[in-house]
């Protein structure tokens, strides 16, 4: 009982955690809201899932993707784009990887087969010049090309769509493969197509195609300065932010009522519990955070092999992880911009109900607190570290307890 083999809990792996805790506005949002107005031909925006690192960005969407193809719809592999890589190629492959789940790729129809040949380039070379030399045409419509007739094929089953998954899209840093990705996949998702309704009549439909998106904050920037309200326009950005703690406990309390299953040395099953104080000490030393809350999970698991988590054991545990914690909150702290860190400083230095713009900029050596605003504005809307109320709070709880208290110590 209690070894590696099962250990529910998974810090850092690309798998979808069998714990799983909240995060229930963003996959309502997918099964009530993206999946039944694309499927009935409705309008819907693309989403943008952005946060800091660790917040579980990529497994929101993977385990939406999961769901989605347990439904039977075509789904992307989660397609990570590395830095610097043509996220053209990438987003080609899948392309054709979704057209032969759509069965496209036997299609004798000529100008299915002219699409496919076409991203088959755009898979080769990527956002390569040579490419538009040969037909005059940029890369990106022969992906939306191909995408429309996807999107068929899906109308034409009836029941499933097709969903694409963008991970790392901070990493697609040249501006010309970002606006060409950003408008093959903006043109998809507003394509409209001539159905025949019951009575003959002919409407015009979107395509059962969905997007996600997911990254780091910085992200918004980038396609803001490319394509402006474009972007807006075409997709809807969400910031993910610690999960509640009401949620947390939701997650544990399998452990605390029935006990988490897991099979014993002779081959049966047993049941591995935890005490209430073992779960809230969990859900207190993570602070809302995702990684942090497989970690701590994780090393409580691996501090005995008794039946039942503890506490104390939960303490042990945490101790071993400290070091992991500290530097994953170092992490996300070494990559804001100088200023954003000095305000993140100024306000910790503060007692909690001292921290207005006026105390802070003083802090911070301004000469008028309306120089804070930029800053604050990025930390509050863009990245979600802070709350920019009456007076500034943390929404960042890990970070907070970084900065104003001996955490991750316990
Ligand atoms: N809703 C969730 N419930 C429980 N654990 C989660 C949840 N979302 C993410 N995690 C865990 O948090 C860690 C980080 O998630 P990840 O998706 O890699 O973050 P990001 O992509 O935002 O950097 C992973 O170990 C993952 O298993
Ligand atoms: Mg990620």
């Amino acid at each position: 009982m209690r070894d590696a083999l099962d250990n529910p809990f998974s810090p850092g792996s690309d798998t979808v955690p069998d714990v799983w805790a909240g995060r229930t506005e963003q996959l309502s949002d997918w099964r009530d809201v993206v999946r039944p107005r694309r499927l009935a031909g409705l309008p819907e925006r693309g989403r943008t899932i952005l946060g800091e690192p660790g917040l579980g960005k990529s497994t929101l969407v993977r385990r939406i993707a999961q769901e989605a193809s347990r439904a039977g719809d075509w789904v992307t592999p989660q397609l990570r784009v590395p830095a610097g890589a043509d996220p053209l190629k990438l987003v080609a492959e899948a392309v054709l990887a979704l057209a032969a789940d759509a069965g496209l790729s036997s299609s004798r129809e000529k100008r299915i087969g002219d699409a496919i040949a076409r991203v088959q380039a755009v898979a080769v070379s990527g956002i390569s010049l040579t490419l538009r030399g040969a037909d005059g045409r940029e890369p990106f419509t022969a992906l939306t090309a191909l995408l429309v007739e996807v999107g068929l094929a899906a109308i034409a089953d009836g029941r499933v769509m097709a969903l694409i998954h963008i991970d790392e899209v901070q990493n697609i840093t040249d501006e010309k493969a970002l606006s060409q990705l950003l408008i093959a996949l903006g043109d998809a998702l507003t394509h409209e197509v001539e159905v025949s309704v019951p009575g003959g009549a002919r409407v015009s439909r979107s395509l059962p195609i969905a997007v996600y998106l997911t990254g780091l904050p910085d992200f918004e920037d980038m396609a803001g300065a490319r394509m402006g309200a474009t972007f807006a326009r075409r997709f809807k950005t969400t910031t993910l932010s610690a999960i509640d703690e009401e949620d947390l406990a939701e997650a544990l309390q399998e452990f605390v009522l029935e006990g988490w299953a897991v099979s014993d040395d002779a081959g049966g099953s047993a049941r591995v519990r935890m005490t209430p104080d073992a779960a809230a000490l969990i859900i207190d030393v993570c602070r809302g955070e995702p990684f942090l809350f497989q970690l701590a999970g994780e090393q409580s698991w691996y501090a005995a092999s008794t039946a039942t988590i503890t506490a104390d054991q939960v303490r042990r545990g945490w101790q071993g992880a400290q070091r992991e914690a500290t530097a994953h909150v170092e992490r996300i702290l070494e990559r804001l911009p100088a200023r954003e860190r000095q305000l993140l400083q100024a306000m910790s230095e503060l007692p909690a109900p001292e921290r207005t713009a006026t105390r802070i900029a003083e802090a911070m050596g301004l000469s008028k607190v309306t120089e804070l605003g930029p800053t604050a504005q990025r930390l509050d809307t863009v990245r979600g570290i802070i709350d920019r109320g009456k007076p500034y709070t943390f929404r960042h709880r890990a970070v907070e307890a970084y900065l104003t208290s001996d955490w991750p110590r316990v």
